[in-house]
């Protein structure tokens, strides 16, 4: 029995913009999303440390369908995101479509040409399985706590959380709180709470680029500009977007690309030299190229170190015991809270859950042979028939929207396996197996000799040496390739001949009344044969190629 025809795990960003484009631009109605914690929003709900924000400006984190002229500032904190997902998930009635509470284990393909998805009611620890015809994984690249072990770790008799995971019932005002890490969680964590604690110790054991991270409050003229002229917000998110993606020119192993790179660097530099406390100057400039790391746009971090209850100590985690923390080079301090900033298990897609496809082929063994996870366009993996992974290998901008990224996926996933599943043009598609090892080979030739392989210790690259998390280029390349899907690269299963009447009853479906009104405008002025009714056919003929093209189906 067929319960959904498309499952969807996880109610992040990315499963908000694929059911978006579902309900609204595909008309259909018949998809489930199971997501494990208590509501949409997925990093943003998750994460709730202090200081907790966006990097890159909030216009561009956001979805093209839903643009927010309400933002208060340049770059939102993550309350305010949060606030935005669970709007647009109540604006475009997609929450009828969610589970919470409720996780999804594994997932088989079987011989009748289906998915059986076997879940887990968190409340109830019931187990069941839901039947699909598309089975899509949206459980996020940045979702899982890094699970670290420090010797002695267990005895530790205060309090140690995870970023990830803080725990809001600690009040830590007045306590000695060690920070282990400094990637972009940490650098948010230690302005937010240096006040308040009794003094705070951050372990870091390498350094980080940092860039200054001007956030202006927008004022209420500019809040109704963005609301009532029209293409004014579209406008300034294009060219945040743009000048986001030429950062991207920095990051290769051209000559070019290293000018630019050590420009940057100098500013950088200047910006850490003229910000930090001298006697941090030594550990904080690193010694790896920029872009190696993830950049830190810094908030206010350098300047709270000043703070004379804040100290960096430049040294990782030699054990924790009862009370405190020897770090390598043998001090050891006393602590009353751990906080653990020591990122995610981003090498590990869609792990817990265990996905089998064609003949029960394992999917994190078929990865595992090919030395990390792979899929082609970081969406289909061969083997694997009607089902795609959103924010998947490989496709991380290296300083972008992931939101950007996971709309191009989600319209390339509608253009290929949705829309030809609802016209019944295909019953099933795989991409062929040669043609995703071509393009993932084509995408690490491309990371060969680039910064993010240039010696410093990150999380694109995982224990055999591969990159699996980075796009290799411009944001925008990779909507390119995805904006004219070559059809050949899929096995397809046909469906039927009469797919082509089951399109035109989906376009009569989708069409909005406006598109209707339009065109009985525009039978009625050609009825009158004037020369307004030629121009106004020419140019929503224009626009509606353009349509067709960019975004049609
Ligand atoms: C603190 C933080 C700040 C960030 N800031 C930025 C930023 O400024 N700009 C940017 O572009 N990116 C940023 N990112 C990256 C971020 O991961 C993406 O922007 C975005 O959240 C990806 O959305 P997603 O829906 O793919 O994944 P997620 O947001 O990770 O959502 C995945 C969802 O799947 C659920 N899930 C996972 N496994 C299961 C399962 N087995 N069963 C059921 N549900 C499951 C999770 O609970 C979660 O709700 C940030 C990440 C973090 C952690
Ligand atoms: N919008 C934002 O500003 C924002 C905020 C938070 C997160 N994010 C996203 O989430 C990603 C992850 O950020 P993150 O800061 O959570 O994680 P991260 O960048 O992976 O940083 C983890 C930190 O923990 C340290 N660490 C890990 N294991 C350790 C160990 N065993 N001993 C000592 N130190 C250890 C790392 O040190 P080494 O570097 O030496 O390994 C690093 O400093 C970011 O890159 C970004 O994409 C974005």
């Amino acid at each position: 029995m067929l319960d959904a025809e498309v499952i969807i795990v996880g109610a992040g960003p990315s499963s908000i913009a694929l059911s978006h484009t579902l309900k609204h631009k595909l008309g259909l109605n018949d998809f489930t999303i199971y997501e494990k914690t208590d509501g949409p929003g997925g990093v943003w709900r998750s994460n709730t440390y202090p200081g907790v924000g966006c990097d890159v400006p909030t216009i561009l984190y956001s979805f093209s369908f839903n643009l927010n002229p309400n933002w208060s500032k340049e770059l939102c904190e993550g309350s305010e995101i949060l606030q935005y997902m669970e709007s647009t998930v109540d604006k475009f009635d997609l929450r009828k479509h969610m589970h919470f509470h409720i996780e999804c284990i594994s997932a088989n393909w079987n011989e009748k040409g289906f998915w059986e998805v076997h879940l887990r009611d968190l409340l109830t620890n019931l187990e069941y399985t839901r039947t699909a015809k598309v089975f899509i994984s949206a459980v996020g690249g940045i979702s899982k706590p890094r699970d670290t072990k420090f010797p002695g770790m267990e005895t530790f008799q205060g309090e140690i959380f995870h970023t990830a995971r803080w725990n809001h019932s600690y009040d830590y005002r007045g306590k000695r709180m060690a920070i282990i890490g400094n990637g972009c969680s940490a650098v948010q964590v230690v302005p937010e709470v240096a006040n308040d604690v009794a003094f705070v110790k951050q372990y870091a054991r390498s350094a980080q680029w940092y860039h200054e991270r001007p956030n202006r409050s927008f004022t209420a003229l500019e809040k109704w500009c963005f609301r009532y002229i029209p293409l004014l917000e579209r406008f300034i998110r294009l060219r945040i977007f743009l000048a986001s993606d030429r950062m991207v020119a920095a990051y290769g192993s051209t000559v070019e690309a290293e000018n630019l790179r050590a420009k940057a660097e100098v500013h950088a530099r200047d910006y850490i030299y003229s910000t930090a406390p001298a006697k941090y100057h030594h550990f904080l400039v690193p010694d790896f190229p920029l872009g190696c790391k993830r950049r830190i746009f810094d908030p206010d971090y350098l300047e709270t170190l000043h703070n004379p209850k804040v100290e960096l100590a430049p040294h990782g985690i030699e054990s924790i015991d009862q009370t405190g923390i020897t770090s390598t080079d043998g001090v050891r301090t006393e602590f009353d809270v751990i906080v653990l900033a020591t990122g995610f298990e981003v090498q590990q897609f869609l792990v817990p859950m265990e996905v089998y496809g064609r003949n029960g082929r394992s999917l994190f063994q078929q990865w595992k042979e090919n030395r990390g996870a792979q899929a082609y366009m970081g969406t289909y993996v061969h083997g694997f028939p009607n089902f795609a992974t959103l924010f998947g290998p490989n496709t991380f901008p290296a300083h972008n929207s992931v939101l950007f990224a996971a709309e191009v996926q989600v319209a390339y996933i509608a253009r290929t396996l949705i829309a030809p599943l609802i016209d019944r043009r295909i019953s099933t598609l795989e991409v062929k197996q040669t043609v995703e090892n071509q393009w993932v080979n084509g995408i690490h030739a491309q990371l060969r000799g680039g910064v993010f392989e240039a010696g410093c210790s990150n999380w694109y690259i995982n224990s055999n040496g591969r990159n699996s998390a980075s796009w290799p280029g411009y944001a925008s390349t990779f909507w390119k390739q995805s904006v004219q899907p070559q059809w050949n690269v899929f096995i397809k299963m046909p469906h039927s001949r009469w797919w082509v009447l089951h399109r035109l009853k989906r376009l009569v479906v989708t069409t909005s009344p406006q598109v209707y009104a339009l065109l009985g405008l525009i039978l009625l002025l050609n009825s009158q044969n004037t020369i307004v009714a030629t121009t106004v056919s020419n140019v929503l003929g224009a626009a509606g190629s353009f349509v067709n093209v960019f975004l049609g189906y």
